[in-house]
């Protein structure tokens, strides 16, 4: 005890000594570093006096400031950042940042600035140098905003984030002409009228997220870069019919209620488009009418303009050479309409996943898209334009889990040359076996993946398959192999992955119809692989052949295991693993010798330990907390046994005995005479 408080003393003149007089000036409350003093959180109800007159930056977040005099900054001439953020701040004195002409940065989320905003703007507009203010979490409506922000033109950046304004036009962002980044994000707003952003000339990121807007119509910010108008109600999004090239780099339109794939600008720069979440289908399948046009009236002032798009035109969205990251997942699309993908020829991300596609049909060269989602579609029929002009060349990636195919593309491997990584889980799909054939016939019945030279890691989760035939995965180099959840799979033994063994580093053979006879075509040719999965099959004993591997991570949960081997971690096995899961097997309380040797080896982390339970006379008991009891009744087990012996040796010897007693009565006469006879031939006498 006397040793702790004495390092913990000694800590503390360390910090005082060292730390305190070297990188810190003193101060009672405020921590000073450079020209920055750190006045965060201390309760403090006004700026303090006596910090060095040169301070450049004052952090005086999360404290007790109320009001900003006049004076409270008189001495800091040279202040150029000042955070007063989370202060309960509801006003600043008009006069208090007059002797603090340079101040660039100013941060006051989350006060209560709406309280007395008139003074507290004409407090704003003295300062000439201002390039960032943080006006977030104030309450403030547009009228107060318009108020506060109208004289700031050194302005580069605002953040009015939750706040309550519902309605913008162009009286409220008049003068910020170098303003560039504007963060509009949980307001109420649900109208943006024609020309509101018209004098930011150099605005490069408007966020607008989280806000009520029913649709973007003529949308003209030619100059702007990001655009983030995600989380609103948006069901059109309509660029203006403009002929100038639009800046626009990124757009999200998540989480809205697009019923249309938006109208983008016809020239564009755009890389990123985020449409995940909306509503979107195309219809020209449904509306085979050439003449619909869709009509939209937009009211300035007193002036009703009608624009009339063509609907039904669906590659109206213009070409898109840039874009290279397409998220459309969650939506409601059931075709892709022809020649979609005409132009996108950086596209390399796309996301379609959980919509309602039944068919696909990818003719245009993809050249450059790697990573492909279909997961969670309808899909029967895929069909991909393999040939001399390969349609996917650099794909590596893709994800067709949850669709309804039974197979893949014919020859699709040996065409998309560069392939690691295929999901095909939860398709109703068949692995050709060793002799089946595919040649010939467009959609072919199973899916061949022997050849697949390229593919490192493959899912087969639940497709329901067959029992696997002997080399149907001959010639690929499989480093992940997930077969888990098809009961029949290997109901053959462990053949069907011989050709795989030696590249396999991470295998799942969660319930694949294992057994305890099967089990024994071994695992000794498994020399890579750090995790195996051998949960749900009806194993009755430890795989021998594990012994030798060197796992790291082994799940044995639910099999019909009555006790683990003990030499089990004496082995390979027991330098290399990491993590156990042993849980759900019926192991046998009164033989947990491996159990104790397992838990007292520090190296190995039992997952599931306090679900692991065991069996005493059909009860089930919890392996880690075995009562004294039940211990001890084992032990009584043992000497009954003894006991059972004796009382079944008991009855023999006591019936020896009786019947050499019967002898002895019966024959006393004879016997006897024969002793005395005896005694007296050997008489002396
Ligand atoms: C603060 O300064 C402003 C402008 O200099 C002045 O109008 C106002 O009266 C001053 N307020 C106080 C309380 O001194
Ligand atoms: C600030 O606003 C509050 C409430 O709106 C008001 O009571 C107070 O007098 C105002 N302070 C000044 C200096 O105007
Ligand atoms: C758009 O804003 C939301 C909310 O702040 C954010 O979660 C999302 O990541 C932003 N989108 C982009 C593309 O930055
Ligand atoms: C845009 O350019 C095309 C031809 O390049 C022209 O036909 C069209 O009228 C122009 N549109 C506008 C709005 O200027
Ligand atoms: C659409 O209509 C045209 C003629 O009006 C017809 O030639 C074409 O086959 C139709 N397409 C579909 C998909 O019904
Ligand atoms: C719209 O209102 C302006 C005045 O506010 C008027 O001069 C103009 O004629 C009106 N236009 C129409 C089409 O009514
Ligand atoms: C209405 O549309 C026409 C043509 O599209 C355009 O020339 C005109 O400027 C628009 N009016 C307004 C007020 O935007
Ligand atoms: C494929 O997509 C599904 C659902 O979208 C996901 O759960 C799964 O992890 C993905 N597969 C891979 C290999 O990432
Ligand atoms: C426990 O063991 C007994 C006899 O070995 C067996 O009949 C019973 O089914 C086992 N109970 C459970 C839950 O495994």
């Amino acid at each position: 005890m006397a040793l702790v408080t004495l390092s913990i003393f000694l800590c503390v003149v360390f910090v005082d000594t060292e730390w305190g007089s070297k990188l810190t000036a003193d101060h009672s409350l405020c921590k000073l570093e450079k020209r920055s003093a750190d006045c965060n959180g201390r309760w403090l109800g006004s700026v303090p006096v006596d910090l060095p007159a040169e301070t450049e930056e004052l952090l005086l977040d999360a404290n007790v400031i109320q009001t900003l005099r006049n004076t409270s900054l008189g001495q800091y001439q040279f202040l150029q950042s000042l955070r007063l953020c989370k202060n309960g701040l509801e006003l600043i004195e008009p006069g208090a940042f007059l002797s603090s002409r340079s101040l660039s940065f100013l941060f006051l989320a989350n006060n209560a600035l709406f309280m007395n905003c008139s003074m507290t703007a004409a407090a704003l507009w003295s300062l000439p140098a201002l390039r960032k203010l943080d006006l977030s979490g104030n309450q403030l409506t547009e009228e107060m905003v318009a108020t506060l922000i109208q004289q700031l033109s050194s302005l580069e950046s605002l953040s009015l984030a939750r706040n309550a304004i519902m309605r913008l036009d162009d009286s409220h962002f008049k003068n910020l002409f170098r303003l560039q980044d504007l963060d509009l994000q949980q307001n109420y707003i649900f109208e943006i009228e024609i020309g509101t952003f018209e004098s930011l000339h150099r605005l490069q990121y408007l966020n607008l997220a989280y806000n009520y807007m029913p649709c973007i119509v003529d949308f003209d910010l030619a100059q702007l870069r990001v655009l983030n108008v995600s989380n609103n109600r948006i069901e059109w999004f309509l660029a203006a019919e403009y002929n100038a090239t639009f800046e626009l780099e990124t757009l999200d339109l998540s989480h809205n209620r697009l019923l249309f794939f938006p109208l983008l600008p016809r020239l564009n720069k755009l890389q990123t488009l985020l449409l995940t979440h909306n509503q979107m289908n195309f219809y020209g399948k449904l509306f085979n009418d050439s003449e619909s046009t869709l009509h939209l009236q937009s009211l300035y002032g007193n002036v009703t303009n009608v624009t009339i798009t063509n609907l039904w035109e669906e590659i109206s969205h213009g070409a898109l050479p840039f874009l290279s990251f397409l998220d459309m997942s969650w939506n409601q699309v059931r075709y892709l309409p022809e020649r979609f993908f005409e132009g996108m020829v950086s596209l390399t991300h796309l996301k379609l996943s959980h919509n309602c596609l039944d068919t696909l049909y990818i003719h245009e060269l993809l050249n450059s898209l790697v990573h492909l989602d279909l997961s969670y579609n309808q899909l029967m029929d895929l069909q991909i334009s393999l040939g001399p002009a390969v349609t996917l060349p650099n794909l590596r990636w893709l994800n067709l889990s949850d669709n309804r195919l039974q197979a893949l593309p014919a020859e699709m491997f040996t065409h998309t040359a560069k392939i690691t990584t295929v999901d095909l889980s939860h398709n109703p799909v068949e692995i050709c076996a060793l002799h089946g054939s595919t040649t010939g016939g467009t959609s072919p019945s199973c899916t061949e993946f022997r050849n697949a030279g390229s593919l490192r890691n493959l899912f087969l989760t639940g497709c329901g398959l067959k029992v696997l035939g002997s080399h149907v995965f001959r010639s690929t180099s499989l480093e992940h192999l997930d077969l888990s959840d098809n009961p029949s799979a290997l109901l053959g033994g462990l053949v069907s992955l011989q050709n795989v063994a030696p590249s396999l580093q991470v295998l799942s053979l969660r319930n694949t119809g294992l057994s305890a006879a099967s089990i024994n075509a071994d695992f000794a040719a498994f020399q890579k692989l750090r995790n195996l999965d051998l949960s749900e099959n009806s194993l009755a004993s430890f795989p021998e052949s594990l012994i030798g591997l060197r796992l790291s991570i082994l799940d044995l949960r639910r099999n019909c295991l009555n006790s683990l081997p003990q030499h089990v971690m004496q082995n390979q096995l027991g330098k290399s693993l990491r993590m156990i899961y042993l849980s759900q097997n019926p192991y046998d309380c009164c033989s947990l010798e491996w159990w104790d040797a397992l838990h007292s080896r520090r190296t190995v982390h039992i997952a599931d330990m306090s679900q692991v339970t065991c069996n005493y006379s059909s009860r089930l008991i919890s392996a880690a907390n075995l009562p004294e009891s039940i211990l001890q009744s084992c032990r009584w087990l043992s000497v009954d046994i003894v006991l059972l012996y004796l009382v079944m040796a008991l009855p023999t010897c006591l019936a020896l005995l009786v019947a050499f007693a019967i002898i002895f009565l019966t024959f006393r006469q004879q016997i006897l005479q024969m002793v005395k006879s005896r005694y007296r031939t050997s008489s002396p006498y």
